[in-house]
This record gives C-alpha cells, structure tokens and sequence, in this order.
C-alpha cells in the first residue's frame, strides 16, 4: 500500500522509470443498480528498444500484474524485481515482435496466463486467452473494454480500462499519429481509430512508441494555423530537448491536434483544400504524406 501510494510521480518527468498511480480505487452503481468495488490500475512505463515502450500494470484489489506488449524479457524482469510486483498475465496487442518478442521467456519463467487477439492467434505464441471486438475482459478486478482495430496488423486489438482512464493502443494511435497501414486498408484503419474518438477526454494514450517529435513535425505542415497543435508541438520539442517522454498524450488533446483523428473535422478538411471530401479520403490522403514525409 506503502508503494501504492508514493509513486505518483508521472514518468514524463525525468529519464527513469517510475510508476504513477491513475486515480484510485472507488465504487460505482452497477447494472443491478448495486454498489460495487471497482479497481484501478497502477501503471509503469519501460522504455525498450530504440523507442518501444512496454507497460507493467499492477491491479489495485489483488496486486498482481501484467505486462502489455513485451518486446523484450529482461527489462520486464528487472523492472518488476525493482517495483516488487509478481507478474501473473501478458496482454498483447498485435503481432509484431517488438511487442511479443518476450512473450515466450516470461510465460516459460512465469507460468502466466497470456491475453491476445482471437484473429491473430496463429501468429502470437502461447495465447491462452482470445478476445476480440466488444468484449471485456476482467484483469481480477479491473475490467477492459476491447476492441479490434485491424489496419496496422489485420488482427490488431486495443485494450480500454475505462476505470483507469487508460488505453493501451499498441501500434495503432500514437501521439500526434497513427501506424502505418501495413496489412489493411486505409478505410479499416480510419474505421479502427474512430473508435477510439467516442472515449473520454481525460484517456490517457498508452502508446508503444515515442514517436511524437517526428509525428509534431509532419503534423504542423499538414495543419499549420492550428494554435492547440502548435503549442503541443512546442511543449514536446520542449520536453525531449530536456530528455523527457511525451506518452502517454491525452485523448482530448489528440482529437484537437492529431491529424489522423481529424479527418472528419470540417476546418481540417479545409486546411488540406479537401471540402467535400468523405473522412476516409482525408485520412487517405493524410497517411499517404505521411508515408512519404
Ligand atoms: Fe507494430
């Protein structure tokens, strides 16, 4: 309880990893209109890789945790031997080895239970659990909303703690970004992040990658007049010129800025002299810049 509630550090603030909690443990009214216990999430960023980041979670009510997109197995064993939490699931987001690639030593070391997308799971090692679009998911006390967004990969899903105002994305939205479309379509992929854009503005994007300065610098040419991007684009130029994150971003503030969430904005199609143009022409034309900026 002691760690649970000293660390509210924001792992933005300096180069290390240190675990911050997202609100606290609180009832609410259920279905049955009775009051239940719900639980939260403490959350710590581990930075892998070039620019990976991998997610520990522990959950409030039980104290175990899971690990989200493990790229890689030591630093996830460093880290929970330093926090001291015991690691009991994976919660895997899409395929690509620099979110699975340690998937296999964790569960071989850990025994634990591996969470994965039902339509990629011939390309995952060792689910045991599948999930796909609309379900949830109970990790112990802490429920996620799950949704499949296809477009990065084709079995592509995002985990939702609505409790926890936290959305773990993988590849899909980045800050100030989207992935690339590698095995769908551009319309699946507007598809997939719209449905992210219905979220609460207070959400905050864990995202797999510190991609942001570069996805800032594409964005202002695409959107130049837009003063909130313009700002956010200062403010992370500040932040990685003194060596810090920019993820996770605000889901409010990404609706404002993000180019990709902005493809059904009438002043955003008017910047691109797109007026009249369907959403899924203006992220088409939008990613396909990208790709070649
Ligand atoms: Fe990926």
């Amino acid at each position: 309880m002691e760690a649970f509630l000293s660390n509210r550090i924001r792992p933005d603030t300096d180069g290390t990893t240190r675990p911050f909690l997202l609100g606290c443990a609180r009832r609410t009214v259920t279905n049955a209109g009775e009051n239940a216990a719900m639980s939260t999430l403490e959350i710590h960023q581990i930075p892998t890789r070039v620019d990976n980041y991998v997610y520990l979670v522990r959950e409030s009510s039980s104290g175990q945790a899971a690990v989200v997109d493990p790229s890689d197995a030591p630093p996830v064993f460093e880290a929970l031997d330093t926090l001291g939490w015991t690691l009991t699931h994976v919660l895997a987001t899409h395929h690509h080895n620099d979110h699975i690639g340690g998937v296999p030593e964790i569960k071989e070391r850990t025994g634990c239970t591996v969470v994965g997308p039902r339509a990629d799971r011939d390309r995952i090692p060792g689910i045991d659990i599948e999930v796909g679009d609309g379900d949830t998911y109970r990790l112990y006390e802490a429920e996620a909303r799950v949704f499949d967004v296809p477009g990065h990969t084709r079995g592509h899903i995002a985990y939702w703690f609505p409790e926890s105002k936290a959305l773990f994305c993988g590849d899909t939205l980045f800050a100030l970004g989207c992935g690339r479309v590698f095995e769908g379509t551009h319309e699946q992929m507007w598809n997939s992040i719209s449905k992210f854009k219905p979220l609460p503005d207070e959400t905050m994007v864990y995202c797999a990658h510190e991609y942001t300065q570069s996805n800032a610098r594409f964005a202002v040419t695409v959107e130049p007049d837009n003063a909130d991007l313009a700002a956010y684009a200062a403010e992370i130029d500040r932040k990685r010129a003194a060596g810090q994150r920019t993820v996770p971003s605000e889901l409010g503030l990404e609706r404002r800025t993000n180019p990709f969430l902005r493809a059904d904005v009438p002043d955003f199609a008017a910047a691109l002299g797109m007026e009249g143009s369907t959403p899924v022409e203006i992220f088409s034309e939008v990613r396909t810049r990208k790709d070649n900026f």
